[in-house]
């Protein structure tokens, strides 16, 4: 996992819940980065994973919801980092619709290491979208905060629902309307 998914989720835990917590969360991980994190380094996704359980365990808010809300961040990272990218699209289900075809292609020319997710649109309208997700990583709410900020980014609103096809969340049905 890329480095700025870590930089920038020890930020916002910072700024919600303070530098203590981020010292506790770390010394309680056994981590072979020992919490020392750069924008471009590569990290193990079990880091990650052992950060959220104990942020998780110390502040009673489920990892979905975690991911969720770290999602909604990193979608300004992405506003700021990647204007041009976004520029491309002047619609969201066009965007959403080629994540796995053209937006995250680009994001492996920029980090050829990268851990990504695939996309598969199983049914696409003018304002609807049905997609399949699939990753080791089960980080199907970093998914569908980044979905929700991307209706936000257009000035509109989607209801999105979610159909896990395997218990683990390795394979979950996004089904998106847009309203
Ligand atoms: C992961 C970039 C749009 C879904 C990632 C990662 C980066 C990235 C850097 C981390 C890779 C790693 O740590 O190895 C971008 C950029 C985007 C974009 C630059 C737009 C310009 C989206 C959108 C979605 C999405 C709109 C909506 C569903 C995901 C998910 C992951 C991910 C779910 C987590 C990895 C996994 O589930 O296996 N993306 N992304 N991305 N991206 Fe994107």
């Amino acid at each position: 996992m890329k480095g700025i998914v870590f930089t920038e989720f020890l930020d916002l835990v910072e700024e919600k819940f303070g530098l203590e917590m981020v010292d506790k969360i770390i010394t309680s991980s056994d981590l072979e980065s020992e919490g020392a994190y750069t924008s471009v380094g590569t990290y193990r996704f079990s880091e990650m994973l052992q950060l959220l359980q104990h942020l998780s365990a110390n502040t009673g808010i489920s990892i979905d919801n975690l991911l969720l809300v770290y999602a909604e961040h990193f979608f300004g990272v992405i506003e700021d980092s990647y204007p041009g990218l976004l520029a491309t699209y002047k619609d969201p289900i066009e965007m959403l619709s080629s994540i796995e075809n053209h937006i995250h292609i680009e994001v492996r020319k920029i980090y050829p290491d990268a851990e990504l997710p695939t996309f598969k649109v199983i049914d696409k309208t003018e304002n609807s979208l049905v997609m399949d997700y699939k990753s080791s990583r089960a980080m199907h709410h970093f998914g569908l905060g980044l979905m929700n900020k991307t209706f936000e980014h257009f000035n509109t609103t989607a209801t999105i629902e979610l159909e896990k096809i395997k218990e683990d969340g390795t394979e979950v049905r996004f089904i998106i309307t847009k309203n």
